[in-house]
């Protein structure tokens, strides 16, 4: 099995154009590298960033995709992690293990992420740009995969690779919800959902789901969400509406869309005192976002995060996956499922 594979792979050739499916020629695992044959992705907002005519930072032409799950077809010289057969999630953030990032706890962030140009491009965010999910299969370095149970549903886990560390670990790592907590997640894609169901795992006592299409609201709802709002729905802005209903602001505002305006909401409806807003969507195109100094010294915080805050947990999540899912489906078919085709 160390012979070149062709295979099938989504190819964006350029920015703002459709992806072409064509085959392609999928070099054996170097070494320290895996071959990995992708089972299941998932489709993330992020990769349709890349797609956007304004994301000027890309490299074309590039296979996309950062939230797969598959399987150990073989591995390069040097590889004693892993052996054809693991079942395996791909990293998109690195954990090289070396640097003073990875060897803290602080952190999730590796230094070597801090040299890719791009961080929300898919295409460098494996060490060696030769990896990507849009494809039956994908080389990627040993520092960017994690062995996963074998008994995981692989069409389900892809969505551990980003969504829903992403959304659940801004709940839990990024805006601390306590039990409790009054929170607002604004948007809700596969990661707003995911938000959603951190909030509600933390014991949140009331939490809003924003969102301008309402048919996110069932869903919303079946996870934990107490309040959906469609600002479509009202003469005044979202926040003001938020505020209004809390007597002053939530505690923990999540911001999973990616918008200046929608970022600025959260932090609007932010409470004074101790409200920590948390950033999760990613804007295209470099603008700023304003913050009054008076909104700070006021008391309200500001965090973000890159892929939840998790430090090096995607097989634990995998585990904690399956046991909310069982839990879930009692109640519902699959709702986890159900928030992202798989590509
Ligand atoms: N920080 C990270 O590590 C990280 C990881 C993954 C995704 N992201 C970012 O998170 C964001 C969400 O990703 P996703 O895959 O869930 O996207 P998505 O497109 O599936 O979901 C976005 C949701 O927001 C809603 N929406 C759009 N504009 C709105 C508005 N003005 N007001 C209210 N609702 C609005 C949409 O109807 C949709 O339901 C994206 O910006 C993505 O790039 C960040
Ligand atoms: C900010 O969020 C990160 C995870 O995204 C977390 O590790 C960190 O502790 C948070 N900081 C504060 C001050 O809460
Ligand atoms: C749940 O699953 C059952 C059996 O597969 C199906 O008949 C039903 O329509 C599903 N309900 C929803 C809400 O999807
Ligand atoms: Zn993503
Ligand atoms: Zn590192």
């Amino acid at each position: 099995t160390t012979q070149v594979i062709n295979c099938k792979a989504a190819i964006a050739w350029e920015a703002g154009k459709p992806f072409s499916v064509e085959e392609i020629e999928v070099a054996p695992p170097k070494e320290h590298e895996i071959r990995v044959k992708i089972v299941a992705t998932g489709l993330c907002r992020t990769d349709a960033h890349a797609m956007n005519p304004c994301f000027k930072e890309g490299l074309f032409p590039v296979i996309l995709g950062h939230e797969g799950a598959g399987i150990v077809e073989s591995v390069g010289p040097g590889v004693t992690k892993f052996k054809p057969g693991d079942k395996v999630i791909p990293l998109y953030m690195p954990q090289c293990g070396q640097c003073k990032f990875c060897l803290s706890p602080k952190t999730n962030l590796c230094d070597k992420i801090s040299k890719v140009k791009t961080p929300i491009s898919d295409q460098d965010l494996m060490l060696d740009g030769t990896s990507s999910t849009f494809s039956e299969y994908t080389v990627v370095g040993e520092n960017s995969l994690a062995k996963i149970d074998a008994a995981a549903p692989l069409d389900k886990v892809c969505l551990i690779g980003c969504g829903f560390s992403t959304g659940y670990g801004a709940a839990i790592n990024t805006a601390k919800v306590e039990p409790g907590s009054s929170c607002a997640v604004f948007g809700l894609g596969g990661v707003g959902l995911s938000a959603v169901m951190g909030c509600k795992a933390a014991g949140a006592s009331r939490i809003f789901g924003i969102d301008i299409n309402k048919d996110k609201f069932a869903l919303a709802k079946e996870l934990g969400a107490t309040d959906c709002l469609n600002p479509l729905d009202f003469q005044k802005p979202i926040h003001k509406v938020i505020n209004e209903m809390t007597n002053g602001g939530v505690d923990c505002p999540i911001e999973c869309i990616g918008t200046i305006d929608t970022m600025k909401a959260a932090l609007d409806c932010t409470t004074v005192d101790w409200g920590t807003c948390a950033i999760v969507g990613a804007a295209v195109g470099g603008q700023a976002f304003p913050v009054s100094p008076m909104q700070l010294i006021m008391g309200r915080k500001i965090n973000a995060t890159f892929f939840g805050g998790h430090v090096e947990c995607v097989p634990k999540l995998v585990l904690d996956y399956m046991a909310f899912n069982l839990l879930q489906e009692g109640k519902s078919n699959q709702t986890v499922l159900v928030f992202k085709g798989s590509a």
